[in-house]
């Protein structure tokens, strides 16, 4: 029998198929059938900084006034009423699910400012998640703000949470950093115990006709792997953290690779949308019989065989394929 046990966060999983956030595991039934699927763990969607912060904003309004005021700031954030209670009830989910399963329930706080909107931890660590994955997406838009400070804010949000929990955390990140490795371990300094690598941005398209943005998600695609793939084999046991891949897994193929490169678990969303969560059994069929053919027999086996640790000069290592890549093109007739 092939052994495709692993280990992430400090949590023992049975093997490394992971379901990432998405609308799949909002509600109670949803993370079931990602149970029954075969899911090692499963994170539950987000609940955003701005959310919590419209509850806050309304439960103070009407302590002070007796009524409801809709923050202005929610205008710009379609859905999220400042309606009291509105998540009361995802809590509930969470409570309901990490009860229920035998599986890691895994909830998601997204946000980036160092405020108090970070105490919600508190709760979902209540509520039995099994660790909190902690999404730090925002787009600094300020020219003026130079990228220290906005690693300064992200890592002040980060040792918050870590303040406010005993759970393990895992820190969910853009690549867009001049320096991803520093800042990397920068968060484990702060108390990360996991990356996840790393989050897509949805950059919006033009609309011709309206002369207006146009967001639209497109589930990602296998070449997705790419730029995760080279940061996860160039931090691999390199930072004293758990590594999880996020983005272009469709096939086992993009889970061998991922596990090449040293990640400790690989997530999935878009394929399970594309097919259903049962896709997960397809993954993991053929994750063990890439494992057989190949003669290895286990997961810890073929793990980080391509992590750039085992480099002495991963930099130029880099640099090298980059150039060969440009200077190459077209000479094999292709
Ligand atoms: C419909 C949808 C909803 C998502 N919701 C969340 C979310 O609530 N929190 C989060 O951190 N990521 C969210 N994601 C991002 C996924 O967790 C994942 O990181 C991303 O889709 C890349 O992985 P994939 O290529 O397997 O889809 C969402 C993605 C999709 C497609």
């Amino acid at each position: 029998v092939t052994d495709l046990a692993t280990d992430y966060l400090g949590l023992k999983l049975a093997h490394p198929v992971v379901a990432s956030a998405s609308p799949l595991a909002r509600q109670f039934d949803g993370i079931r059938r990602l149970e029954d699927a075969g899911a090692a763990a499963i994170v539950m969607p987000s609940i955003y900084e701005e959310e919590i912060e419209a509850e806050d904003a309304a439960f103070s309004s009407l302590m002070e006034h007796g009524t409801l005021a809709q923050p202005e700031a929610a205008g710009y954030f379609p859905g999220h009423s400042a309606e009291l209670g509105s998540l009361e009830g995802r809590v509930e989910t969470l409570h309901r699910a990490a009860a229920a399963c035998d599986v890691p329930v895994i909830a998601s706080l997204n946000g980036s400012t160092p405020t108090g909107w970070v105490e919600f931890a508190h709760q979902l660590e209540d509520a039995g998640a099994a660790a909190i994955e902690l999404n730090l997406y925002r787009v600094p838009t300020d020219p003026a703000r130079t990228g220290e400070e906005v690693e300064r804010d992200w890592l002040e949000t980060v040792r918050l949470v870590r303040n406010a929990v005993s759970l393990p955390l895992a820190v969910k990140l853009g690549p867009w950093l001049s320096s991803p490795g520093n800042f990397a371990t920068k968060l484990v300094e702060n108390g990360a115990n996991g990356l996840v690598m790393f989050n897509r941005f949805y950059e919006p398209d033009i609309d011709l006709q309206t002369l207006t943005p146009q967001p639209d998600l497109k589930l990602s695609r296998a070449y997705e792997i790419r730029q995760p793939l080279l940061w996860i084999a160039l931090l691999a046991r390199r930072i004293g953290a758990s590594l999880a891949a996020t983005s272009g897994v469709e096939t086992h193929e993009e889970v061998v690779k991922y596990l090449l490169c040293g990640a400790d678990v690989v997530m999935t969303t878009s394929s399970l949308l594309r097919h259903g969560p049962e896709h997960i059994a397809t993954l993991k069929s053929g994750l063990v019989d890439w494992i057989d053919q190949r003669g290895f027999d286990s997961v810890a086996d073929i793990r980080g065989r391509l992590a750039a640790a085992r480099l002495a000069h991963p930099e130029a290592y880099v640099r090298a394929q980059y150039v060969s890549i440009l200077t190459g093109y077209g000479q094999d007739g292709k």
